[in-house]
């Protein structure tokens, strides 16, 4: 005999199944989610300190001790002596950096993380739309800081060249500006609030630069070789997070010099010749990080 809870169990289950077929019928697409088990959306766990102990594979074991961002007391009451002259130290630039130091600040943000001149308003579907940090350098700082950031985004400077401090300086405090010693010609006028401004620390391009890419820390100046704003920015994500997910990165096939390199312009891979930067070793460097799962690749075009 089939007790009364045992009836009431098959009920149900005839119930349900007769919803799950009225609405296979109606809606075709519920079916798969019905009648198979629907997989859960897969929710990468974040662990702590994951990326740091994946990228000590590649960085051996760099100190997180090292701070993100120049502070003044290190070159104010202390004399940090750097191995290395710029993109990869501050010898011989202490100087300036004192004074552009003096009038912005090194404090870090909770919350720590765009780079560049690389706009957000009217991308926000592909890049999102909360930039905590936006990495730049003179020549890239061709951006309203008002439209692409957010009020607390930190502008963090790259300095690649003593003049680039020169030129942070001559913007926040208003002194003659000085149209020589750049690429290409950085804005004379830039709306921004100085509080707002970091300076990234150089280890993280002499990092970048010696162990993603095996570059000679010395190198002659004419041709100095170094690693792209974008490689730069991985790195520093690798030692802030636990979690390192890379979007819109992929490089375009080297010797296909016709492909545009950035969302927003049609700026070729040919441009990139004579800059220093070396895009098939990037990415190299790039997949092994990728194999290695020490930063996942987030786009899907
Ligand atoms: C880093 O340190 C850990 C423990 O302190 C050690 O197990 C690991 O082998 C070290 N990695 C490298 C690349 O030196
Ligand atoms: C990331 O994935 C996209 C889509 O599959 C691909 O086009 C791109 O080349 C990948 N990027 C890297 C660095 O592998
Ligand atoms: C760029 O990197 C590739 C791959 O590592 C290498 O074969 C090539 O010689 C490098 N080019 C220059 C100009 O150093």
């Amino acid at each position: 005999m089939v007790s009364k809870s045992r009836w009431k169990l098959l009920a149900m289950l005839a119930l349900v199944l007769v919803v799950m077929v009225w609405y296979s019928i109606s809606r075709e697409d519920r079916y798969i989610e019905l009648f198979y088990f629907p997989i859960p959306e897969k929710k990468e766990p974040c662990l702590q300190g994951e990326a740091e102990s994946k990228a000590s594979k590649l960085f051996g074991n760099y100190s997180r001790d090292q701070p993100i961002f120049l502070r003044l007391e290190d070159y104010f009451w202390v004399k940090t002596p750097s191995a290395y002259e710029l993109p990869y130290g501050t010898k011989g630039s202490e100087d300036l950096l004192l004074r552009v130091l003096a009038i912005t600040s090194s404090s870090i943000p909770k919350n720590i993380q765009r780079l560049n001149n690389a706009p957000v308003a009217g991308y926000e579907g592909d890049v999102g739309s909360k930039t905590t940090m936006r990495l730049f350098y003179p020549e890239s700082a061709h951006f309203d800081p008002k439209v692409e950031n957010n009020p607390d985004t930190l502008l963090v400077l790259v300095a690649f060249k003593a003049m680039d401090f020169h030129w942070i300086e001559t913007i926040l405090s208003d002194k003659k500006r000085v149209r020589k010693g750049f690429w290409k010609q950085p804005p004379l006028i830039w709306d921004v609030n100085p509080k707002q401004i970091r300076i990234l620390n150089p280890f993280f391009m002499e990092i970048a630069a010696d162990k993603l890419l095996s570059l000679p820390m010395q190198q002659p100046r004419k041709i100095k070789q170094k690693p792209t704003t974008g490689l730069l920015a991985i790195t520093l994500a690798l030692h802030l997070c636990d979690l390192v997910h890379i979007a819109g990165f992929g490089y375009p096939d080297a010797y296909n010099k016709k492909q545009t390199i950035h969302y927003y312009e049609q700026i070729t891979l040919k441009s990139m010749a004579g800059s220093g930067h070396n895009v098939s070793q990037e990415a190299l460097a790039i997949k092994r990080m990728l194999e290695m799962g020490a930063i996942k690749n987030l786009t899907s075009f």
